[in-house]
């Protein structure tokens, strides 16, 4: 059974480049409810744990370095099928790729660089929100 949350990010690039709030506005748009929500700086360590399970791979010091360049806002939406449609919402993770009107062809600039996370399954979006806020900070 699909759940209906999923965890998000908006990344250092999106924030930089000034485009928190638009990024809002698709997703309050395209029908995700905000349950909680988070404007911080990852340290390494944390970053690094987020994305855990890329340790392995040669892009990994770059995705650390590139995630903790400046701030983030971390947040958890609802919505029916929550994972699929927002994977869906923000398109391929290599911007170039992402269909016309996606999250990342509107503002992601490579594929290091693009604009959002969003989980990948619903175990994954359960643990990823569990790394960045507690049962108090949801609504
Ligand atoms: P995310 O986790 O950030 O939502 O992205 P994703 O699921 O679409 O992609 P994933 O495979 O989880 O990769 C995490 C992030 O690592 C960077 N990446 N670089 N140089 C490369 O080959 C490469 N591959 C992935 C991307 O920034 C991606 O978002
Ligand atoms: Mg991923």
């Amino acid at each position: 059974m699909s759940g209906n949350r999923t965890f998000t990010m908006i990344k250092p690039d999106a924030v930089r480049a000034g485009n928190i709030g638009n990024i809002l506005q698709m997703i309050n748009a395209a029908g995700f409810k905000i349950i909680a929500m988070k404007y911080t700086r990852l340290t390494k360590a944390q970053a690094g744990g987020f994305y855990a399970v890329h340790k392995e791979r040669p892009f990994f010091g770059e995705l650390v370095e590139f995630m903790t360049s400046g701030p983030i806002v971390a947040a958890i939406l609802e919505k029916d099928n929550a994972v699929s449609d927002f994977r869906n919402f923000i398109g391929a993770t290599n911007p170039a790729e992402a269909a016309e009107g996606t999250v990342r062809a509107k503002y992601g600039t490579d594929l290091g660089q693009n604009a959002v996370h969003g989980s990948d399954s619903d175990e994954n979006a359960e643990i990823e929100s569990n790394y960045f806020f507690s049962m108090l900070e949801r609504f």
